[in-house]
């Protein structure tokens, strides 16, 4: 939940002005007022520069949000509290569209200007750094979708009876203004009010439910593990919830849309057994809730992992790709990439889980598993820590390949070793950001040696090795 990038220039130009203030004959009062700089308005990342904001670390989102599914407008409330990396004259949240109405920090009011999806708060009285502080803007409108660059639409996505909100790569900050770069990670606290007869489900644990005299009824959803924003989930409409129980204490809530209820039960029943398996490979599950959310077809792109109840649209809810979102929770989810160079964290490990899955209840060995995706006719062009534009974020590199890694990897150390890494990575990691670099230098710790050949060939090669 750190970042400290624009710190040392900040300091420095603090210190300069000091010094300037101490020729100029002592009158630093005159120039404490300018003491803070406005934090970083991206954080540079290689994909996506403009992402997340500098010169904080949010803490805890309150999200308090009305639905009306007949308008689609949305009517938000973000409280956003933070810690200051560095003294602050200003700073930005990420939001896109949407009409933002009173911003204030520490409630006090501040000043909004808006540029493109960056929002820039400026308050009457600048944060010292180290200071936590509480920020709260209310916004509204029809919430749009964005289209990444593989050509997927994301974000607060309108469904026939409400919507879904799914936000990989850089979808939420269509429904919620925050740092949205998956380096700072929160706790959040979703409130969704929605018309009567209708579901609304988010992440984690629902901890009220009350209905209103109009009839309108609000649901309360905390997540306290650290979370970065774009495994923010939201799902409103006709659901049907069930409830059970997984690893003995962990309360499971799943939401299936009607048309496709019947057709999920059997699979979304097989969660807690999932679990279990996938406890004993990867160590303790990282959170407090389990789930997830089947969608009827037509709206969503693609499943995903969101934290703690992943969202499946109905035609591709099997077996294999619940064992992946689930796998992520652990991979992606409470070990979070540093960046979004570092993807192949995720969906290296949760493709590889699939072949765990496989090798033990579906009897395909996992070099059965390797050997044929590297057989397959995939886009070798990239290797997986290093896909060349954000339109490759997601291409058969990050996933088939990243998974060859770790099988080659297996073939290096052994099982034995390669068991020890699948528990003591998300361990090391856990419910914070790594990168490729950490990942390899953990392995050859635990190796005990060097594995630069490996790396090499399969983590930062161009083109298809020529062995397999
Ligand atoms: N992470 C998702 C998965 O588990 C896929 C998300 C794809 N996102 C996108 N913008 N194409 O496979
Ligand atoms: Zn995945």
């Amino acid at each position: 939940m750190n970042h400290s990038r624009t710190r040392a220039a900040a300091t420095a130009l603090a210190t300069a002005l000091t010094t300037l203030a101490l020729l100029a004959g002592g009158c630093t009062t005159a120039l404490s007022g300018v003491r803070g700089t406005p934090g970083a308005a991206g954080l540079r990342d290689p994909y996506f520069p403009k992402l997340g904001n500098g010169g904080y670390d949010v803490r805890h989102y309150a999200l308090t949000l009305a639905y009306d599914p007949r308008t689609g407008k949305l009517d938000g409330t973000a409280e956003i509290t933070a810690r200051a990396g560095q003294d602050l004259s200003a700073f930005n949240l990420d939001l896109a569209g949407l009409t933002v109405g009173r911003a204030s920090v520490d409630g006090e009011p501040a000043a909004v200007n808006r540029a493109g999806n960056e929002l820039t708060l400026r308050p009457r009285e600048e944060i010292r750094e180290g200071a936590e502080f509480r920020t709260t803007v209310t916004y509204e409108g029809v919430p749009e979708a964005v289209t990444d660059a593989d050509g997927t639409r994301e974000g607060w996505l309108r469904t026939d009876d409400g919507a879904v909100a799914v936000g990989q790569p850089v979808g939420s900050m269509t429904w919620f203004p925050g740092n949205h770069h998956p380096s700072d990670k929160a706790g959040y606290e979703i409130t969704l009010t929605v018309p009567a007869g209708l579901e609304a489900v988010s992440n984690g644990v629902r901890t009220a439910r009350r209905t209103a005299p109009d009839g309108r009824v609000t649901t309360v959803w905390k997540a306290p593990e650290p979370m970065a924003s774009y495994l923010a989930t939201v799902a409103i409409g006709r659901y049907r919830t069930d409830t059970a129980t997984a690893l003995g204490s962990v309360p499971v809530l799943t939401a299936a849309d009607p048309a496709v209820a019947a057709n999920s039960a059997a699979l979304l029943d097989e969660i807690p057994k999932i679990l279990d398996r996938q406890t004993r490979r990867f160590g303790p599950y990282p959170f407090t809730a389990a789930g997830a959310v089947v969608t009827e077809d037509g709206t969503l792109g693609y499943a995903l992992e969101t934290q703690t109840r992943p969202v499946f649209p109905a035609s591709s809810f099997d077996r294999t790709i619940l064992v992946h979102e689930l796998a992520h929770q652990w991979f992606g989810n409470s070990v979070t990439p540093a960046t979004w160079r570092d993807l192949w964290l995720n969906e290296g490990f949760a493709t590889y889980a699939e072949w765990l899955y496989a090798e033990e209840f579906g009897h395909v060995p996992a070099r059965t598993s390797f050997a044929r995706a590297f057989a397959k006719d995939i886009n070798w062009t990239f290797p997986p820590a290093d896909p060349p534009a954000a339109e490759n974020l997601f291409d058969p590199p990050v996933y088939q390949r990243g998974a060859m890694v770790l099988h080659k990897l297996r073939e290096t150390v052994g099982d034995e070793v390669f068991g020890e890494i699948l528990r003591g990575w998300p361990a090391k990691y856990r419910h914070a950001n790594a990168s490729t670099a950490d990942f390899t230098s953990y392995v050859e710790a635990v190796a005990g040696r060097d594995l630069d050949g490996l790396w090499d060939v399969w983590l930062y090669g161009d083109g298809k090795p020529d062995r397999p």
